[in-house]
């Protein structure tokens, strides 16, 4: 079977990576992908209008395409392919709302009593002001729409929330992403994601993973989009069925009912509180760099578990993983999350990982014929082992050779995970 996957990220590269484990996957073509799935795979540019698509799968015997990031399934992708019979992994439009419209994803927790902080939504700027005023417990403001993981503002006085209120709504910092606005209330505890497979009906979750939001050592500085990953994440016996039950479930449950079957990938993102496992958000894909390790850890055929979903039958599959602990280092770029330069060479890419670590690729290309760097985020350099001590050794082991100007990465990842019991 041939493959086409959509993305770019270390994310793609360790869904590549793993299909290319599979004896049924013949090829697999990554649009646009980065300089790692051009080596493990075939990097092909992704056709603008969608409609080029179409000839694409023709063209290249593709039998699935498999969607990565939200911005895609949120525009409609799922459903151009779907229109045209071309078998997809990743939800339709309507059901990508769920992460691409945080206003629609907060009614429809309440609609279906999956627990989440409470809150409220506004178009109106002044209306929004007036309830800054009034609530009486710490809040969050929320972008509404797709902001790139930058929409959440977590201000610290009165004062730093009607100006983050005024930036979104009035200044239009995020665009069309700031028309609504989610003003809800500030939680606290840890935070675990849970990415879960869905064929629309059933569901399959996989091991807990924590993601590291924060650039630097002991969860300081500014919000990036994840430097590092680990799982499974110890949590307390009966709390992932009670995740499993009263969210996971009820969500693809709720979005069925109201005609938004859900095929793909579902993720919460959950804030582990003193009163339970709260939401936090909803996302409609795989999570970035909590793929890199999750996928690290799984058993079973991922072909088979994708082919399930589109069937749906994955009820019927045993969905099995290894034992032991993953770890994803992210190694990002100089001046990263704000401005930082690109088409640095990145030394150290020929030295062999070692047998428990793998290098995935996120912001990095292919110039004349050197590997440089191209984003933000870098490489996610990710090791696993029989406990979580073993994966972070292979982990940092894997990275110690690599080098590009400015280089940063985060000395900590999972030492939480260490310390709890
Ligand atoms: P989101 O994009 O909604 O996941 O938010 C990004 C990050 O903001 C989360 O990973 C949390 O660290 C933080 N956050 C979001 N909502 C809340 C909340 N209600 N209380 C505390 N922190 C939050
Ligand atoms: N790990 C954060 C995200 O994928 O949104």
């Amino acid at each position: 079977m041939n493959i086409l996957l959509i993305g770019s990220g270390a994310r793609e590269h360790a869904i590549a990576w793993k299909l290319e484990q599979s004896p049924r996957v013949n090829k697999i073509f990554v649009a646009p992908g980065n300089a790692g799935t051009a080596l493990a795979a075939t990097n092909v540019d992704l056709p603008f209008p969608v409609s080029g698509l179409y000839s694409l799968v023709n063209t290249l015997q593709v039998s699935l395409v498999i969607i990565g990031p939200e911005a895609p399934l949120a525009e409609g992708m799922a459903d151009a392919l779907r229109a045209a019979n071309i078998p997809v992994f990743g939800p339709n439009k309507n059901a990508a709302e769920i992460e691409s419209s945080k206003a629609f994803a907060k009614a429809f927790m309440a609609r279906h009593n999956i627990p989440t902080a409470r809150y409220a939504s506004f178009t109106d700027f002044d209306a929004a002001m007036r309830h800054l005023e009034s609530v009486e417990y710490e809040i969050v403001l929320k972008a509404s729409g797709l902001a790139g993981g930058k929409g959440v503002i977590l201000p610290n006085s009165f004062e730093e929330a009607c100006d983050a209120l005024y930036q979104i709504m009035v200044a239009r910092e995020f665009g069309a992403a700031g028309d609504e606005v989610v003003i809800e209330e500030r939680l606290r505890g840890e935070e675990v994601s849970v990415l879960a497979f869905s064929d629309g009906t059933h569901v399959r979750v996989m091991p807990p993973a924590q993601d590291h939001k924060r650039l630097l050592d002991g969860d300081l500085g500014p919000n990036t989009g994840g430097m590092g990953a680990y799982a499974p994440v110890n949590l307390p016996g009966g709390l992932m069925d009670k995740i499993t039950h009263s969210i996971v479930q009820p969500a693809i449950d709720g979005l069925r009912a109201e005609g938004r079957p859900f095929v793909g990938v579902l993720y919460p993102g959950l804030m582990l509180t003193d009163d339970g496992p709260r939401v936090l958000e909803f996302n409609c894909r795989f999570g970035d760099p909590e793929t890199e390790v999750v996928l690290s850890l799984l058993e079973t055929d991922l072909l088979d578990v994708v082919e399930a979903c589109l069937d749906g039958t994955l009820d019927r599959i045993e969905v099995k993983w290894k034992r032991g602990a993953a770890a994803c280092v992210v190694l990002a770029s100089g001046g990263y999350p704000g401005k930082y330069a690109t088409q640095l060479p990145i030394d150290g890419l020929d030295c062999a990982p070692g047998p428990n670590a793998t290098i995935f690729h996120a912001g990095t290309t292919l110039k004349d014929q050197r590997v440089v760097t191209n984003g933000g985020r870098v490489l996610a350099v990710t090791g696993w082992g029989e406990t979580l001590g073993d994966a972070l050794d292979a982990a940092y082991d894997a990275l110690r050779p690599i080098r590009f100007e400015g280089m940063q990465f985060r000395r900590d990842i999972a030492q939480k995970g260490l310390t709890t019991p």
